[in-house]
C-alpha cells in the first residue's frame, strides 16, 4: 500500500503538463478507497491543491445527481449546472477532483471539469479501460503477499493474541485462500475470532471452485463464503438489510432497527 500511495502522489505532483488524469484500478476489496482516502489525507497533496474534492460512483451511479453534489461543494449557485459551469466555478484553482468507483468510461464525460493547470482527477476503478479511455497515468492496486496478508489476517482472526484453537499450517492455508485481497482477509478474518471451526471453514474454502470464474465473480464467491457457509441464519437476515441502502450511504442505526423490527428481527 505504501509503495502504491508514493508512487501515486508523485503521479498527482508531478508536471503540470502531465495528463492531468491520474488512477489505480484493481479488484473490489482489494484497498482502493482506502488508498484514495490515504491519498487525500497526504501532507504534500493537501499542500499542493485546494480544494481537494470527493464524489463516489459506484456501478448504479446517476452522474447528473453527482454534478450537482459537486456544484454544493464548490458552493456553486443556480440551477442550470453543466460541465462549463462546474468548470468555471473551479477555474484558477488547482484542485484535485477524486471519483471514486467508476464502472464506465461515459460516466467521466459530465465531470470532466478540471483546467490543464496540474489539476488532476484521480480516478479509482475495477475497469482499467476506463483508464485507457482518457490517457490516465495508472498504477495497478496489487494483491497483499503473503506475509502482509497473515499480519492483516491475524489481526482480525485473534484480537486477543489467543492462537491456542489451531495450528500454524490451518491458519496459513485459511489465508492463501483468501486470494491476498484485504477485504476478504478482514472479513474471513473477523468470522473466524474465537470459533472453533478452523477445519470446517478451510474444506469449504477448499471447496470453493474458482478457476472458471474471472476475478470480479472470485471476490464475491470468497465474500459469499463469509455470509452464507459461515453466518447463522439469523445473522444473514439482519445482513440482507445492508443492500437495501445504498453504496457508502451512512446508514444510522435506528434507521437499520426499525427495518430489522418491521421483519421481527428484534
Ligand atoms: N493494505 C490494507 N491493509 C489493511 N486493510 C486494508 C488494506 N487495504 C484495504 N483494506 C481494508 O479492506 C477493505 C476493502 O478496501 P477498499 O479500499 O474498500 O477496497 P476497494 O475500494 O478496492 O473495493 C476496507 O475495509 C479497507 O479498510
Ligand atoms: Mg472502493
Amino acid at each position: 500500500m505504501e509503495e502504491t500511495l508514493e508512487r501515486v502522489v508523485s503521479d498527482l505532483l508531478g508536471s503540470p503538463a502531465s495528463s492531468k488524469w491520474v488512477g489505480v484500478h484493481g479488484a473490489g476489496g482489494a484497498g482502493k478507497t482506502l488508498l484514495a482516502k490515504k491519498v487525500c489525507d497526504n501532507d504534500q497533496v493537501k499542500g499542493c491543491f485546494d480544494p481537494v474534492l470527493w464524489l463516489t460512483f459506484g456501478q448504479s451511479v446517476q452522474v447528473e445527481a453527482k454534478q450537482d453534489e459537486l456544484a454544493k461543494k464548490i458552493r456553486l449557485e443556480g440551477d442550470q449546472i453543466s460541465n462549463e459551469t462546474l468548470g468555471r466555478g473551479l477555474v484558477g484553482k488547482r484542485c484535485l477532483l477524486v471519483l471514486d468507483d467508476v464502472w464506465k468510461s461515459i460516466h467521466l464525460d459530465l465531470l470532466d471539469v478540471v483546467q490543464e493547470n496540474g489539476s488532476k482527477i484521480f480516478i479509482t476503478t475495477r475497469k482499467r479501460d476506463v483508464l485507457d479511455s482518457r490517457g490516465a497515468i495508472k498504477t495497478e492496486m496489487g494483491l497483499l503477499g503473503k506475509e502482509d496478508s497473515m499480519k492483516l489476517f491475524v489481526v482480525h482472526a485473534f484480537p486477543n493474541q489467543n492462537h491456542a484453537q489451531v495450528t500454524k499450517a490451518v491458519v496459513e492455508q485459511v489465508v492463501e485462500k483468501c486470494g491476498g485481497l484485504p477485504l476478504v482477509l478482514k472479513v474471513i478474518g473477523r468470522r473466524m475470532a474465537g470459533t472453533q471451526d478452523w477445519d470446517y471453514v478451510l474444506s469449504k474454502l477448499k471447496d470453493q471452485r474458482l478457476i472458471a470464474l474471472d476475478e470480479e465473480q472470485q471476490v464475491l464467491e470468497r465474500l459469499k463464503l463469509g455470509y452464507d457457509a459461515l453466518l447463522p441464519l439469523r445473522i444473514q437476515q439482519h445482513f440482507l438489510f445492508f443492500a437495501a441502502f445504498p453504496e457508502d450511504y451512512p446508514i444510522g442505526f435506528w434507521e437499520l432497527f426499525r427495518c430489522w423490527k418491521g421483519e421481527g428481527l428484534v
